[in-house]
């Protein structure tokens, strides 16, 4: 009988998931949530056939080449960024993600912040906590910015940016949104939304969000520039990736109100945040937790289980990328 091929799981999942790799594979995993650095990543590695790696997790040529058994890396994200696609495809390693599960979870997330900035939120909550709250109704105190009838802007209008849209609809705002490329007219009649030049969605919105993925041709997409294009009572939402918006260009707006305020969910180089976010009271911070709900991290590490499952058993693995 031939042997098991042998997976690593690079982080502690849902044990149902442990269980049925385990079913057919040779299975490793990290029992803790924290990822392992690349020297002990690589060194885990050796003689695996399938790993199942989170954004947190590098497969970069240097690891790739103390993995020469590896033939695919199954990503527990839509995002590829921790991913050198190309070096993979050229040793021939398949490499998948997890698509289309995440969609309702992050745009949940990406409203969730839409109003906590808008109705500051977060700022409520330490007003209180703190004993500030002296007067029972205050008429000029936590004033925030109304959401409905506002004019939503949506830079990145994949599946997560046309989820944001359709929830637009319940609060009765215009929705503009930039992409590449136009939907199709009849998702746009469906969404009640306009496409517009980049320019013109920052300059005409009370909100903009960010959903695009994260290649080297969007880093700094938002920067000092583009935020001198937005109204001086705009909101910016980022649950796209951390990169995408110049975090220094931001602090220093916000500082500055140059913009009203900010959601961020994604940051250049976290879990590090740029320092100057820590003090300022018009941007709510959250850890990258666009898909964080038990149900939906449940479905990606199921998604990227089917996908490595497929792409060991020489099937074609449902979302291969390269
Ligand atoms: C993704 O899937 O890319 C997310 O950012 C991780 O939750």
């Amino acid at each position: 009988m031939a042997s098991k091929s042998r997976v690593l799981i690079a982080r502690r999942v849902f044990p149902e998931v442990v269980e049925s790799l385990s079913a057919r594979f040779d299975v490793a995993t990290n029992p803790d949530d924290t990822p392992w650095p690349p020297d002990e990543l690589a060194r885990r590695l050796a003689g695996c056939q399938g790993l199942l790696a989170t954004i947190m997790d590098r497969v970069d040529e240097a690891l790739l080449a103390r993995a020469p058994d590896l033939k695919a890396v199954s990503n527990i994200a839509v995002g590829l960024n921790n991913i050198d696609v190309p070096a993979c495809t050229k040793r021939g390693v398949k490499v998948t993600n997890t698509p289309g599960v995440l969609d309702e979870t992050t745009a949940d997330l990406a409203w969730a912040l839409l109003m906590a900035a808008a109705r500051r939120i977060a700022e409520g909550d330490a007003y209180v906590r703190r004993g500030d709250w002296k007067i029972g109704f205050e008429m000029n105190a936590n004033l925030g910015t109304d959401v409905h009838g506002a004019t939503l802007g949506i830079i990145g209008m994949g599946r997560i940016g046309q989820a944001i849209a359709r929830r637009a609809t319940g609060f009765d705002m215009r929705v503009l949104y930039h992409n590449r490329s136009r939907i199709p007219e009849a998702d746009e009649a469906r969404l009640n939304a306009t496409w517009a030049e980049r320019d013109r969605v920052l300059a005409e919105s009370d909100f903009v969000v960010l959903m695009v993925p994260y290649s080297p041709a969007v880093h700094h997409l938002i920067g000092a520039a583009e935020i001198a294009k937005m109204k001086p009572s705009a909101i910016l939402v980022n649950t796209a990736r951390g990169g995408v918006v110049d975090d220094a260009a931001l602090v220093e707006a916000l500082g500055a109100g140059r913009i009203a305020g900010a959601a961020i969910d994604v940051f250049e180089g976290e879990p590090k945040v740029h320092a100057g976010y820590l003090g300022l009271r018009n941007a709510v911070l959250t850890p990258h937790v666009g898909s964080a709900t038990r149900a939906t991290r449940l479905k990606m590490c199921e998604t990227a289980a089917a996908n490595l499952t497929a792409a060991l058993e020489g099937r074609a693995p449902p979302n291969l990328v390269n």
